[in-house]
């Protein structure tokens, strides 16, 4: 297979997806029956969840803490931290992942747009920063409370909520020239449109996966395998 060309004027933005952190044996979501552990995460990851069953979203993010513990990146977590450390600011790294591969792989540009899994924030727009928090509770009455008494809940955007620092990824998706997209199903947005807009900005666009993503007709290339298998040696960074 022909290398992926990446030019000494190219800024690389990379999109991740389940599909990166699925060789390292965590689940995707819409695989097969499209249940994460028995639960549909339509169901759980909702305000409206985190309202009415509170203790059930807990132990869905709890088990979810349990299997990321247990989880190791895998060769193209560690891919995309090698080309990182070759091209430094002009890697940028935003990932729909909520648990830390890519950072336990050495990535360090990395956005997590929707949330991680090792923080917990209050409840309330009470003004404090996310807490690193990798406690498995048991039972509701274990999760703490913020100082303002509001109750803690997982750092991860639920749906219906505005993912995070969504300016800065649009300002790096403009200025890039490359756009790679890793095992994301291309069904949740905005994280679908990334690959429209950086066409808009005339980019080049690549997806990676075992199969064609939803919006697969906008890339301008297709690289059909396992990330774990195709991305080691797929980069060739020219000086
Ligand atoms: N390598 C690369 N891609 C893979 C691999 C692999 N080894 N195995 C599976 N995939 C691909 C599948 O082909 C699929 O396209 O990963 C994708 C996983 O898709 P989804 O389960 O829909 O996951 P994702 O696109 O990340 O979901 C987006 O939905 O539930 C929410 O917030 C959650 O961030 C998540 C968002
Ligand atoms: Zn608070």
């Amino acid at each position: 297979m022909a290398g992926i060309e990446i030019a000494p004027h190219d800024r690389v933005f990379v999109l991740t997806g389940a599909g990166i952190s699925a060789e390292s044996g965590l689940p995707t979501f819409r695989a097969e029956d499209g249940l994460w552990a028995g639960y549909r995460v339509e169901d759980v990851c909702t305000p409206d969840a985190w309202l009415c069953n509170t203790a059930e979203v807990w132990a869905f993010y709890a088990g979810r803490r349990a299997q990321d513990a247990k989880a190791l990146p895998n060769p193209a977590h560690f891919a995309l931290a090698a080309l990182e450390a070759q091209l430094g600011e002009r890697f940028f790294l935003c990932t729909q992942n909520v648990d830390d591969l890519h950072e336990r792989a050495g990535s360090v540009r990395v956005v997590h747009m929707h949330g991680e899994l090792a923080k917990s924030r209050c409840e309330r727009d009470c003004g404090r920063d996310p807490v690193e928090d990798h406690a498995i509770y048991a039972s509701l009455a274990d999760v703490p409370r913020c100082p303002c008494g509001g109750r803690m809940r997982p750092h991860i955007v639920f749906f219906g909520e505005i993912p995070l620092e969504m300016d800065r990824v649009q300002d790096e998706i403009a200025r890039a020239t490359l756009m790679l997209v890793v095992g994301t199903s291309g069904s949740v947005y905005p994280a679908a449109s990334f690959v429209h807009w950086a066409r808009q900005h005339g980019a080049r666009t690549v997806y990676i996966g075992p199969e064609p993503p939803l919006n697969a007709a906008a890339f301008t290339q297709v690289v059909e395998g396992k990330a774990g298998e195709v991305m080691p040696g797929l980069f060739v960074v020219r000086s």
